[in-house]
């Protein structure tokens, strides 16, 4: 969703503002903007443009033509993806107040902006745009007595909503104000200058060195100073993070597209997730985030998981995880429900928090509220000093490395990893025997070779989705274990191919949606060697007498399904409890080339966002 960069330095701001807005294409947008700031009183320059951030350097260097050679020390930048108004020039960021002098980028959404907007409209001002954000502007502009973060403060008094902003004037050339309320903002300490941002993507090029604000809080920056309050003016000081992300890890590396190379990471990535945490020889996990002793967990009684999307797919095997291995009575809510429908948490509930980003606003609702019930809050998550990973008490890191392709691969199978990590844990403090501990953690341990071989058979895979990738229906199908992943292959395919698919339970498929199933409607059946496969086959066999070609997911060496099925996939045979995750790296391939033949832009589809902190 939007995204926005400030800085204020010694260097070229544009150079910059545009390299970390680029940094920010991957979380989907639709316009962006910057304003610049020379010196004392001189007019603000603004450049605002509908579509791509190159389309923003050419708007740029039309306004500000080489011969132009004045370095602009102070800016901030925007990618807008539209909420209030259509994506147009005039709806980008940034947006200035009455006299041209305050500039502002925004991020989140302004509930109470229409009665703001018709109480300013009263006091004679007039608005350009139909953004919520306006507001900001004209609001800051009238509170301002000649102290510009006295003029943000009081403006957040009035303000309603989420809200991530950074602000300049020209009335202050060498400072940039930022503030947050549900919306994140960090900001990057080096050398003589100051970089914020709303994502340490925009960041880590220039330090690893980061601070990210609380709700509340209001950050004044300048070159060589920043000063930290809250919204009364009370000075408030925040912890330095060190990042360890990697360039690198935000570039692609040499592949097509960043999904195609967080797909090939998996090894690495289940690797980096479960190093160090594997406790072969006592058949359990350690994971020190948790900040939980035997005893404590042995406390805990039930099991509530929150999420939004892929992650809530990871979270369902997670509560199958609870269920079989731990023996835990557990559920698993979307997030946005779990706030809505007035849950009942009691003491002896951990409510188990997943998401990649750290910051989509459902999942952080449920773990605000979860908190408000007295529940212990554990987090999943990836982004490190994201706000849930921060809010959530305790919590566990996926270690993942950035995830910039907008459609979730590598994350998933790390969440995956971790939930079955934490519920060996949770298992060996109840009935799980020593012996049998060991085998799960041993099976976890191969995971990442697994991972490899699954990825080994993309030339078959892509044989398979150049034979399907004219289809305009898919269903997925899988019972246990195979379920979740059937919703999390059908996910992947809608989202970056567009082809309508749809994921259910093999069963279910008799009671409704069989009815469509004709020649050009693919299944793809989930069939690894488990318990429920035999039934599984059934299902499969319903599909092919109505003439549904069937494309199969299974263990390496099964003739029956090979006779049975159009086309195959196979992986290698490990555990159930871990077939989620070779299977749904298959699936991530077959979307993935299916999406690539469509001539699909992968790491940006339409409409959707990479962190969606809007509820
Ligand atoms: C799908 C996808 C989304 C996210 C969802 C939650 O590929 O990426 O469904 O999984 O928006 O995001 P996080 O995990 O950041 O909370």
């Amino acid at each position: 969703m939007c995204g926005i960069v400030g800085y204020v330095g010694p260097r070229n701001s544009i150079n910059i503002i545009v390299s970390g807005l680029h940094r920010l294409e991957y979380r989907g947008y639709d316009s962006a903007g910057i304003a610049l700031c020379l010196k004392n009183n001189e007019k603000l320059v603004l450049v605002k443009t509908p579509g791509k951030i190159s389309d923003l350097e050419t708007a740029i260097s039309k306004a500000l033509p080489v011969k132009d050679n004045r370095t602009f020390t102070l800016g901030i930048g925007h990618t807008r993806w539209a909420t209030h108004g259509v994506p147009n020039q005039v709806n980008a960021h940034p947006h200035l107040s009455r006299s041209g002098e305050f500039a502002i980028v925004h991020n989140g959404i302004i509930e109470n902006y229409a009665d703001l907007k018709s109480r300013l409209i009263k006091q004679g001002y007039t608005f350009k745009s139909d953004t919520d954000s306006e507001v900001i502007a004209h609001l800051i502009e009238q509170c301002y007595e000649g102290n510009l973060k006295g003029a943000v403060a009081a403006t957040m008094e009035r303000l309603e909503g989420t809200y991530g902003i950074a602000v300049i004037s020209s009335k202050h050339p060498d400072t940039i104000v930022a503030a947050r309320k549900g919306s994140p903002i960090a900001v990057g300490i080096c050398d003589g200058e100051t970089i914020i941002a709303s994502d340490i993507s925009a960041i880590i090029n220039y330090t690893k060195q980061v601070i990210f604000l609380n709700d509340g809080d209001i950050i004044t920056a300048t070159a060589s100073n920043i000063d930290i309050s809250s919204v009364k003016n009370i000075p408030v000081s925040r912890e330095m993070t060190h990042i360890d992300w990697d360039i690198r890890d935000i570039e692609k590396g040499g592949y097509e597209h960043f999904m195609l190379k967080e797909i090939h990471e998996q090894p690495l990535t289940i690797a980096n997730a479960i190093r160090g945490r594997l406790m072969e020889a006592e058949g359990t996990a350690k994971l020190s985030g948790m900040q939980m002793d035997p005893r404590e967990m042995a406390r805990i009684d039930r099991i509530a998981i929150a999420a939004c999307g892929t992650s809530y797919h990871a979270g369902m095997v997670g509560k199958y995880y609870f269920e079989d291995i731990a023996g835990m009575s557990s559920e698993i809510q979307q997030a946005a429900e779990f706030r809505d429908r007035n849950p009942i948490i009691q003491r002896d509930t951990c409510l188990v928090a997943i998401s990649q980003s750290g910051e989509t606003a459902d999942t952080l609702a449920a773990v605000r509220e979860a908190h408000q019930k007295g529940a212990t809050v554990l987090g999943i998550c990836n982004v490190v000093g994201s706000t849930i990973a921060r809010e959530a008490g305790c919590g566990v890191y996926l270690h993942a490395g950035p995830e910039i392709g907008v459609a979730s691969t590598k994350a998933f199978t790390s969440q995956v990893s971790v939930l079955a990590m934490l519920a060996i844990a949770f298992a060996r403090t109840r009935r799980l025997s020593v012996n049998a501990g060991r085998e799960m953690i041993h099976q976890l341990s191969v995971m990442p070779k697994i991972a490899e071989q699954v990825i080994a058979q993309e030339s078959i895979i892509i044989k398979i989705a150049e034979k399907y990738a004219g289809s305009r229906d898919f269903f997925y199908i899988g019972r246990g274990y195979m379920y979740p992943a059937a919703l999390e292959g059908a996910l992947k395919l809608k989202e970056i191919s567009y082809i309508h698919a749809e994921g259910y339970h093999a069963s279910e498929l008799k009671h409704g949606p069989i009815a469509l199933l004709e020649k050009n409607v693919p299944v793809v059946a989930l069939v690894p060697n488990v318990p429920a496969k035999i039934k599984t086959m059934g299902n499969i066999q319903e599909c092919k007498a109505r003439n549904a070609p069937v494309i199969a997911i299974a263990t390496e060496g099964d003739n029956d399904v090979r006779s049975l099925c159009d086309d195959v996939i196979f992986i290698p045979p490990c555990d159930e409890f871990l077939t989620p995750i070779p299977v749904t790296i298959a699936e991530q391939l077959l979307a993935y080339h299916i999406a690539r033949i469509r001539g699909c832009p992968i790491d940006q589809p339409r409409n959707l966002a990479k962190s969606v902190t809007v509820e």
